[in-house]
């Protein structure tokens, strides 16, 4: 939560804040601000309780001292202190000398700033991350050196932080980092800092992402520390993303254009690893040691991938697999030889590395990211990259895409390491997935004209109802966060058998049930349920479907496919089902004026427990 990006440039910063605060959105937007250097050598500081679009404003319309080419800014995703300007970043100490941004959460802030404030700190804000430039200002006091001064200040902290420290004086500026993200990349145009490569993506030529307890001056040249101790500059990566993938192009959202992405993100994952997946060598590559579990880990949408991957890692080698809420892994109990599978498309969800904590002594972590350079990336044995490419939208889309369709190739080939299914299976299952880009591509375009009517037609509803079947089922519940997050309805997801014992007696007439199939002929019998109670059935799926007219029962939103295969599709779900309840949810958001690529309280990264 919260994103922050800093610039050392020779001409002025602020656009490339403005910029960078743009791309970091998706990471929080209760409020956003920036404090830039000026001629004069004091810091100016604004912000707004509004998105980047209101401060971009407020920055044109100023008439101060020049700026810079020195600052830092900060999107909020409020954790302590209601949303108004004093609690929004960057804060300063009590001279305005020290301007801070934090990404993270200071979990002794209330014990520090008793101490502060005895010792004559005034505090202007109610938020956490005030104390630490309260406590840089204090080191400062007895050293002058910023860089030492930063290393004093963290060494007090407990919880999770990535800051940036600039001191008005001389314009030094030092970052620090632990168990929240952090990159610091060079540019021919000087040096920039953010939470995520993708927000200085335009600019930047290689990076380097800080591990747990770096901190860095930035200048000429880096200076480096790691916990306490001088290092050398580490070895810096390419910018991993064409700047133009981070654009909308013709698109009005992101949203829309990453559903749209997905046929051509799948066709490349399978270019990239299906012959892998095939003869074993996928599995080889990660150098894990064999299994005979899998406990599958992961939040929100990567936890409704990971349902699709233990649904397929059973029906396909009968492996026992449990999927496990990463925020409730304490509960979970597993046995000698369980692999455990972390799926998080950022790689930063706090609760998904705590779960890693947890079993990572005992147990082998494999990591299913799309971001290689996160700290779940960092932490786990073996890394699957997604794929994925950025994005920007905050519900995920093309990400759950990805997930699963990496993520069952690697279960695939590690059935065929492991001996569990012969190459010969392997190949007929990744056969048809090579039909999975057609699917989506089709499941697009045989609802884009049926959805608006639709929509229309339960746009008043206040609750809706998801059910599925079997493999049917994770997607019933991605179609529910969906809608539920962008559109703000209620929206649960239940397994049809579920129905008649409890969730029958929310259905009454116009009740609309979005019911997804796969095949499963029970189901039937659910949707009859519910249509003797009045119901408004919208069907997703159905092998030969026909499509009724727009009334009383919605009808079919595509027709899935011409033919099941016995093993393969079968087993791992109607994948393309997703577009058309992703398509639905998005049209239900805009139809009720929601903003569907920053839903209200909500952030792509969640840093947090
Ligand atoms: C829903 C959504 C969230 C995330 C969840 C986990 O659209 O985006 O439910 O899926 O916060 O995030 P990651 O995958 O980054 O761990």
């Amino acid at each position: 939560m919260c994103g922050i990006i800093a610039a050392r440039v020779a001409d002025d910063a602020t656009p490339y804040l403005l910029d960078g605060l743009e791309r970091l959105e998706y990471r929080g937007y209760d409020s956003a601000g920036i404090a830039v250097r000026t001629s004069t050598g004091g810091t100016e500081t604004i912000r707004s309780v509004s998105r980047v679009g209101d401060l971009r404003t407020l920055v044109a319309a100023r008439s101060g001292d020049p700026f810079t080419g020195v600052g830092i800014g900060h999107t909020r995703w409020a954790t302590h202190g209601a949303v108004r300007e004093a609690n929004a970043h960057p804060h300063a100490d009590c001279s305005g000398r020290i301007s801070v941004v934090h990404n993270g959460i200071v979990e002794n802030a209330d014990a520090l700033r008793q101490q502060l404030s005895a010792q004559g700190h005034v505090f202007a804000s109610e938020v956490d991350s005030e104390v630490i430039t309260h406590l840089v200002e204090r080191a400062l006091a007895v050293d002058p050196d910023l860089m030492l001064a930063v290393q004093i200040a963290t060494a007090q902290l407990e919880g999770s932080w990535a800051i940036v420290v600039l001191d008005a004086r001389d314009g030094r500026m030092v970052v620090a980092a632990d168990r929240s993200p952090l990159v610091v990349a060079r540019a021919a145009r000087g040096d920039f800092v953010a939470s995520d490569i993708g927000a200085i993506a335009t600019w930047a030529e290689t990076f380097v992402a800080l591990r747990d307890g770096d901190v860095v001056e930035l200048g000429e040249s880096w200076t480096w520390s790691s916990r306490g101790e001088m290092v050398p500059v580490p070895f810096a990566s390419p910018s991993p993303f064409a700047a133009e993938a981070l654009d909308l192009g013709d698109h009005t959202d992101h949203m829309a254009k990453e559903i749209e992405e997905q046929p051509a993100v799948v066709a490349e994952i399978l270019d990239r690893i299906a012959g892998r997946a095939v003869d074993g060598s996928m599995w080889a590559g990660l150098g894990l040691a064999p299994f005979e579990r899998v406990a599958v880990a992961a939040c929100g949408t990567s936890l409704n991938a990971g349902q699709v991957i233990a649904t397929a890692l059973r029906g396909l080698g009968g492996v026992p697999t449990d999927t496990v809420v990463a925020s409730e892994a304490d509960q979970a109990v597993l046995t000698p030889g369980t692999l455990v599978v972390a799926i998080s498309q950022s790689g930063e969800t706090a609760d998904v590395l705590r779960a890693l904590d947890r079993f990572a002594d005992r147990h082998q972590v494999l990591a299913l990211t799309n971001n290689l350079h996160s700290s779940l990336a960092r932490r786990a044995d073996a890394v699957l990259d997604c794929h994925a490419g950025p994005e920007i939208g905050v519900a995920a889309t093309k990400t759950f895409t990805a997930q699963v369709v990496v993520g069952v190739s690697a279960m695939i080939s590690a059935l065929v390491a492991s001996g569990r299914i012969d190459r010969s299976r392997a190949l007929a299952l990744v056969g048809d997935m090579q039909r999975l880009p057609g699917l989506l591509a089709g499941a697009a375009e045989a609802s884009a004209d049926r959805i608006p009517l639709l929509v229309s037609s339960v746009r008043d509803a206040s609750g809706f109802l998801f059910l599925g079947r079997g493999a049917g089922l994770p997607f019933a519940a991605e179609g529910a966060l969906k809608l539920k997050e962008l559109s703000y309805r209620w929206a649960e997801a239940y397994p049809a058998g579920e129905l008649k014992h409890g969730p029958l007696a929310l259905v009454t007439d116009g009740t609309p049930v979005v019911v997804v199939e796969n095949g499963e002929h029970k189901i039937q019998a659910n949707v009859a349920e519910v249509r003797a109670r009045g119901g408004f059935v919208i069907t997703i799926g159905g092998v030969g479907a026909d499509v009724p007219a727009l009334g009383r029962d919605a009808g079919r939103l595509l027709s899935r496919r011409t033919a099941v295969t016995d093993q393969g599709m079968s087993t791992w779900g109607p994948l393309e089902s997703v577009v058309p309840l992703q398509m639905l949810a998005r049209e239900l958001a805009l139809q009720l004026g929601c903003d569907v690529d920053k839903p209200r309280n909500l952030a792509k990264s969640v840093t947090v427990e």
